[in-house]
Formats: C-alpha cells, sequence, structure tokens
C-alpha cells in the first residue's frame, strides 16, 4: 500500500479554517456555539459531504461522517477530534485531527482502498472548556461520562443553559439520545499535535501515545470585605484578592512539591469584584487546573492545596470555598492499536517513540466507550493554546499517513 497525501489542499483547508475566528490571524479564537462556530461547521459540513460521507448531527452538535464499508454492519473504526479554539490560540490544535482525519481517509479513497469496516470521522463539540467551564463537553456526553442534567445546571458567563445556547445554535433533541453503545466503535485513534517539545527536541516524528494524565479542575470562592481604598487603613483589611494570591502561589507550591514532571497546576481564570482600582476586592473566583499522569499523586496535590486555602482563610480571615468541576481517572491506550500504529510508522520508515499525554483530548472519554489511542506529531518549540502555534506541513503529512494506514488496517473484519 503506498499512500500519498494531498499537502497542499490540506494546508490550504488548514488556513481556510483558521479564518472562522473572532480574533485577528494568526490568533485564532472559535468558541462552541458562537457564529464562527456555526460557520466552522458549515463549512466542514461541506466539506466532509464532498467525499461521500454520510452525516450524522446528535443534540450537542457532535459531527459524525460516516464512510461506509462493506460490512457495515460492524463496529465501526473512528477518528477526529475538536476545532472548537480558546480565546488567542492557534490553529492546529484539534484541527490536525479533523482536518487531517479527512486527508487520511482521502488518501485512502483515492488509492481505491474498500474497507470492511465503516470508517468514521468525527467532530467533537466543545473538547475546550472555554464556554462551559468543562472539557471534552461532546465526548464526556457520548461515553456517558456526563449525564444529561447538565443541559440545565451548565451555564455559560451570560448565565445561559447549554440547553439554551445548543438550541439557538440549531442543535435540538435530548441529550439523554447522545450516549453511544459500548460496542459502536471497534477502535477510535486521534491524530494531535504534541502541545509539547518531546518530539521535536528529539528529532523524532510520531508519538504513539499510552495514557493520557487524569484531569481534574475546581473553582475557588474567596470571600473578603470590600472597602474605599484610601478611607480604609490596612490593618485588618481582609482583601480578598491577598488570599486569592496566596493561593495561587500555594497551587504552584504543592504542584512542585511532588518533584514529579507530570505533576502540573494553573490558575487560568481570576475574577475580581468589584475590579476597580479604588475598591478593596471583596470577592474573587479562580479557577484552577490540576493533573497529573498518577490519579493518586493528583488527589494528593489537591488535599495539600485544600489544606493551603483553610489555612489562609482562617489566618486572613476571609471565607474559601472550593466547587469541584471535574476529577477524572487518566486513560490507557488499547494495546491493539499501539501495535496497529506502531506497524504503520514502521512501514512509512519514520521515527516513532511511546509517549505520555499531559494534555487532554477527547480520545480520554472515547476510551470508555471504546479502545482507543492517540498519535503525536511534532509542534514547534512545543508551543499550544498561543496564536505561534505551528506544525509543519510535512510533519503534519507523516501523522496523517500514519493514521491512514492505521485506519486502513483496523478497519479490517477482525
Ligand atoms: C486541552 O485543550 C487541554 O487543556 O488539555
Ligand atoms: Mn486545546
Ligand atoms: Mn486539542
Amino acid at each position: 500500500m503506498h499512500i500519498e497525501i494531498d499537502q497542499d489542499r490540506l494546508n490550504e483547508e488548514i488556513e481556510a479554517l483558521a479564518a472562522f475566528s473572532d480574533a485577528e490571524a494568526p490568533a485564532v479564537t472559535r468558541v462552541v456555539f458562537s457564529e464562527r462556530d456555526a460557520e466552522a461547521r458549515g463549512w466542514l459540513q461541506e466539506l466532509f459531504g464532498k467525499y461521500g460521507l454520510t452525516l450524522r448531527v446528535d443534540a450537542v452538535g457532535n459531527t459524525f461522517a460516516r464512510w461506509s464499508g462493506s460490512r457495515p454492519e460492524l463496529p465501526a473504526v473512528a477518528t477526529g477530534s475538536h476545532v472548537d479554539a480558546i480565546p488567542y490560540s492557534g490553529r492546529y490544535d484539534g484541527v490536525v485531527g479533523v482536518l487531517g482525519g479527512l486527508e487520511a481517509i482521502r488518501a485512502l479513497q483515492r488509492i481505491g482502498f474498500k474497507p470492511e469496516r465503516s470508517i468514521e470521522l468525527i467532530l467533537f463539540t466543545a473538547e475546550e472548556p472555554t464556554r462551559f467551564g468543562i472539557g471534552c463537553l461532546g465526548s464526556r456526553l457520548l461515553s456517558g461520562t456526563l449525564a444529561a442534567s447538565v443541559d440545565k445546571t451548565l451555564r455559560d458567563d451570560q448565565g445561559d443553559t447549554l440547553q439554551v445556547v445548543r438550541q439557538r445554535a440549531g442543535f435540538t433533541g435530548p441529550l439523554e439520545s447522545l450516549r453511544l453503545p459500548a460496542d459502536t466503535y471497534s477502535a477510535f485513534v486521534e491524530l494531535h499535535i504534541e502541545q509539547g517539545p518531546i518530539l521535536e527536541r528529539e528529532k523524532i516524528a510520531i508519538g504513539i501515545v499510552t495514557n493520557i494524565a487524569a484531569p481534574a479542575s475546581f473553582r475557588l470562592f474567596i470571600e473578603g470585605e470590600g472597602g474605599h481604598a484610601g478611607g480604609r487603613l490596612m490593618p485588618g483589611r481582609r482583601d480578598a484578592l491577598c488570599a486569592a494570591s496566596e493561593i495561587v502561589l500555594a497551587v504552584e507550591r504543592n504542584a512542585l512539591a511532588t518533584g514529579a514532571i507530570d505533576t502540573v497546576a494553573t490558575v487560568g481564570i481570576c475574577q475580581v469584584h468589584p475590579g476597580a482600582i479604588n475598591s478593596i476586592p471583596s470577592r474573587v473566583e479562580l479557577a484552577v487546573d490540576l493533573r497529573d499522569t498518577d490519579e493518586k499523586r493528583r488527589d494528593g496535590v489537591l488535599a495539600q492545596i485544600k489544606s493551603a486555602c483553610a489555612e489562609i482563610a482562617e489566618r486572613r480571615k476571609v471565607e474559601v470555598k472550593l466547587e469541584m468541576i471535574n476529577a477524572d481517572a487518566p486513560a490507557l491506550s488499547a494495546p491493539q492499536i499501539l501495535e496497529a500504529l506502531t506497524a504503520a510508522c514502521e512501514a512509512e520508515n519514520v521515527s516513532h517513540r511511546r509517549m505520555v499525554s499531559r494534555a487532554y483530548h477527547d480520545s480520554s472519554f472515547m476510551a470508555r466507550i471504546a479502545p482507543v489511542a492517540l498519535v503525536f506529531i511534532p509542534c514547534r518549540d512545543g508551543v499550544s493554546h498561543r496564536p505561534d502555534e505551528y506544525a509543519a506541513p510535512e510533519d503534519i503529512g507523516r501523522g496523517v499517513k500514519v493514521l491512514a494506514r492505521t485506519l486502513a488496517a483496523l478497519s479490517k473484519a477482525n
């Protein structure tokens, strides 16, 4: 089997998709259910339709484009990723898995390959937590990791529920209908940029991911006492932002304290009330992202952060409340897909290594209903979630070839 990639067309498509953005290029902002998201989805659906793929869109906007196999009754092989982009990010995160997945299918179609199992490209809704505060919304719902009741409980920063926002975007129907039976897919393989520096540093073309770190996230509400920034004297203040600042540093300190490279913690949101230069902050909301490949170690850090919060609250006479958003288990790749990926790398004569993913992906949740594996390609300086995110066309091309071969191998009836 000789697989050729139409590199120029794939580049043009990546560029065209990047133009659906609320930020000026090179930055990309594409928040789920925004106008730009709707435009991007429309463009993608049209594109998928050109290659004979059968479309299905579920009640939260997860989109399935199926290339029917000669044995359509068998569980299908799936690939895909997301195209929502966090504010001021780049054009490759998720996109490489969607457009690269499409190119892998086209490459197989061009050589006349006829799959036995159907091959399905999935565009997941809201892998990024930007709008509703929780990542992998679509794949969590598909895999039954999140209850349909979130329709009425998840809200965006305008206070609108998921139900209202998705219906406004044209995605109707009950969320109960989303959950897929466990035998829907015989395999799911996601192509993604590494979002870290290892492949580039080691000059390796393909990362075969064996496990995905366990993500957790939570909100902290710090309640102090506001007042006039001039009139109120310093002694006895209960400044919520000063307490929050100590908490931010405690988060960093406790993550570093494990001494493990795989423990990472980030405070990515800090909202200060009332947010006036001459007013003492009375209320602060922080959002914390904490991850580790070792779930127990992650939970140990979480416990340390909680006790630091209690100590800071007492000493500074503020109230600190913690609300968990998610605390998920790590995901493991399936040995048979790791083997298929290794064989594909060898057939394509590209260098490869096994590695972990510290970022989460839709694969993390697809792993609950299907055997999965994640494939990485290098990205420049390991940069991601920034406008200067970059993956070289040749690196994307190698990833797509490996994906195409792997999908072909996995699509055999047994
Ligand atoms: C995904 O974008 C993540 O935050 O890991
Ligand atoms: Mn991302
Ligand atoms: Mn991603």
